[in-house]
């Protein structure tokens, strides 16, 4: 086996133009709800990454015929599915495979899935999306001991369900099954993410009736029948945030295509510069708040700020594994009951060896690699693969000293 690691030099100020690719967030939920059509789909502006292609493989696992091979776009033919039982290795290897479940209980009423993995970063019960599934009538056991979610359904029923918490993914994966559901359900409480309202428009053209997508409540007119369309993917959020601190970061001058401007407000609010960042304090929220999954690549960007900073994670329970590496590097940060840090600008990151935890901490280490003076090696690099496309030869493009690396697995490098 290959390990691979990125090895950047730093101090190269970006300049020049980059393109956004498709949201992962948008996309690892769209491919799944394909399967709710009972005809082909064309997706467009797809990004090539590992979800993406571990979704494409899964999908072809079940019998759908999908094909990727020309250029952002893929087409799923989903009335070849012969199975509904998800219980395979790569199913539990990502967060999204969830959404399987409200795509298969929708079109077929029943789905077994082996309950997903994806980055480590909280607890991330699932709780909410199977309160909203028994509630349209479904029936869901969960095998502890290996891991697998069993969900029958003899016919849903659309109810009104309010969520406990906000969810992204609960939002999504009950408002798939509700699309083939008989009569009307009422989501309260739920996600307004864009790529809630991106799968919500998806829907829409398979002619779904779904409507409030991107406020409070969301209703959906359940239809026995879904057609195929094409569709393209909006441009990445997050990926567009991490280009736009990447850039500040270095006190570059970068150009950012294929962005949604007002997805951004929450981050171009908290980006400040004068000769150093300005410190700012941040607290992460849902939709139009400040992402958490931008949170990480935000810190290092405030490592070198001209003071201190404060980032308050209020989404998830474990999402500074990236702090003990920023530290590597130099910074001074600290951190109370893994919710608040402190980060105390310094003038300077130097280069260490360091590894990511996951994809959002691997965006982060990236970034402080780009500021930092000297050599920096990033490992765990699978994580970033995960979400960001071509990063290194996006980087590279606008100028930045990164290669990607790769030797056999044994004895260290
Ligand atoms: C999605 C995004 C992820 C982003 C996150 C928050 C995808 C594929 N991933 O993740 O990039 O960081 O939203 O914007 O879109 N929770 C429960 N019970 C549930 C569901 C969630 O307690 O049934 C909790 C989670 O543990 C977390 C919080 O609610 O603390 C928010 O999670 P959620 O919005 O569901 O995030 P994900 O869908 O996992």
């Amino acid at each position: 086996m290959q390990k691979q690691w990125y090895s950047i030099s730093g101090g190269n100020r970006l300049e020049g133009t980059v393109t956004i690719s498709g949201a992962k967030n948008a996309a690892v939920a769209i491919i799944p709800a394909a399967i709710l059509a009972g005809e082909c789909c064309i997706l467009e502006n797809l990004p090539h990454i590992q979800d993406v292609n571990t979704l494409e493989f899964i999908l072809s696992q079940l019998g759908a015929a999908v094909d990727f091979t020309t250029g952002d776009c893929m087409r799923i033919d989903p009335t070849r599915i012969t199975s509904t039982s998800v219980i395979v290795p790569e199913a539990a290897q990502m967060r999204a495979s969830y959404y399987l479940l409200g795509a298969m209980l929708g079109r077929y009423g029943e789905c077994d899935l082996a309950l997903p993995g994806g980055c480590v970063i909280g607890a991330r019960p699932i709780d909410q999306h199977i309160k909203g599934m028994r509630a349209l009538g479904a029936e869901i056991d969960i095998d502890e001991e290996r891991n697998i979610l069993h969900a029958r359904a003899k016919k849903l029923v659309g109810t009104e369900i309010f969520f406990d918490m906000v969810s992204v993914g609960a939002t999504i994966n009950v408002m798939l099954a509700a699309c083939r559901a008989e009569g009307l359900t009422v989501l309260a409480n739920v996600a307004k993410e864009p790529h809630v309202v991106d799968v919500a428009n998806f829907l829409n053209m398979m002619g779904a009736s779904v409507k409030g997508a991107g406020t409070d409540v969301i209703r959906i007119n359940g239809r026995p029948d879904l057609h195929g369309c094409g569709y393209a993917v909006i441009p990445d959020q997050i990926e567009t945030g991490t280009y736009m601190i990447a850039a500040a970061a270095t006190q570059g001058d970068v150009i950012i295509k294929n962005v949604i401007p007002t997805h951004m407000e929450a981050v171009s609010a908290k980006l400040m510069m004068e000769e150093r960042p300005r410190p700012v304090n941040i607290k992460t929220l849902v939709y139009p708040g400040f992402p958490t999954d931008l949170q990480q690549p935000m810190m290092a960007y405030l490592t070198t700020a001209s003071g201190q900073s404060t980032i308050h994670e209020t989404i998830f329970e474990n999402r500074f594994n990236h702090v003990r590496e920023l530290r590597r590097m130099g910074a001074s940060i600290s951190v109370k009951d893994n919710r608040l840090a402190r980060i105390k600008g310094v003038q300077a990151l130097h280069g260490a060896d360091i590894s990511a935890s996951d994809l959002r901490a691997g965006a982060s280490l990236i970034i402080a690699g780009l500021m930092a003076r000297g050599t920096t090696n990033v490992s765990n690099i699978g994580y970033i693969d995960r979400g960001y496309e071509c990063l290194d030869q996006k980087l590279s493009a606008l100028g930045a000293k990164i290669s990607r690396l790769s030797k056999q697995a044994q004895g260290r490098r």
